[in-house]
């Protein structure tokens, strides 16, 4: 972690925002100014390609005159069960003080009001990965044992979407969102029983990063691109290439959303 703090205290600005782009969202980044750039795969020495659509580079940006950090792709947990990059990534934003985190994914609907190319903004998680990324040792600089997640994703950024998407007359969706462990994407049996425990969409990613965020006392806002129904809901098979074609068809709606809360906050 030591040699990703270094590299991100290196940058020539600094930024207290980071935003992680989900599955067909990296196109956000034209709508930036790119100041300064690294590979997140040299610095860590780890394969951060191995999911289409992920290409796990770091970003320093700057929109509307602030600089914000852009993380363009994750690591999930299917790629490698015992793998705790993507604490690491957080907590060394954390160490170089971030105090807020946008989390951004492709998620199947689950709620039968949802659409393909909708987007709903997280209210609440569920996590279903059967995994936690702070499980061992604690890091007790950053925050406690034991973390509060009564309120995962701020209250005032939910209010400030919501005010802004109303305002670009966006039909912002809300709901929860429940992570699944993956590759495989879930049988019609499960999305029922995870629509009967509250669920609204489904992804494979997200919840770690918001743990480990809240952990460290960073601010949360999470937001998902609905690119398909979930397993059972439509009859449509699912495939990686139309979530990431319908995640680009809503990559407009998504980036005035996102630019303008950017900007206000
Ligand atoms: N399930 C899980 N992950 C996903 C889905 C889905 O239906 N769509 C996009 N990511």
């Amino acid at each position: 972690m030591k040699k990703l703090i270094k590299k991100l205290n290196s940058f020539k600005g600094k930024a207290n925002v980071l935003v992680i782009l989900g599955s067909g969202l990296n196109e956000f980044i034209n709508e930036t100014d790119i100041v300064e750039s690294f590979s997140l795969s040299k610095i860590l020495g780890i394969k951060t390609d191995t999911s289409i659509g992920h290409n796990g580079n770091i970003h320093l940006v700057k929109l509307a005159k602030k600089y914000i950090y852009i993380l363009e792709g994750r690591k999930h947990y299917y790629e490698n069960p015992s793998d705790k990059t993507m604490r690491e990534i957080i907590q060394a934003f954390a160490y170089i003080g971030i105090e807020t985190l946008v989390v951004t994914n492709a998620a199947g609907g689950m709620n039968p009001e949802f659409k393909p190319g909708d987007i709903m903004m997280i209210d609440d998680h569920i996590n279903m990965l059967g995994r936690n990324p702070l499980v061992g040792e604690n890091n007790n600089d950053l925050g406690p044992r034991f973390v509060d997640m009564s309120v995962a994703y701020d209250k005032n950024y939910r209010k400030l979407i919501d005010k802004i998407a109303k305002e670009l007359t966006i039909d912002l969706k809300h709901g929860i969102y429940v992570s699944y462990l993956g590759p495989s994407y879930e049988t019609p049996a499960e999305i029922k029983a995870f629509r009967l425990l509250g669920g609204d969409a489904v992804g494979m990613s997200t919840v770690p990063e918001v743990i480990v965020a809240r952990h460290a006392g960073i601010k949360v806002l999470g937001i998902s691109i609905i690119t398909n129904m979930a397993s059972g809901i439509s009859k449509e098979k699912l495939s990686h290439d139309d979530v990431l074609k319908t995640s680009k068809k809503a990559l407009s709606k998504f980036s005035d959303l996102l630019i303008n809360f950017l900007k206000q906050l």
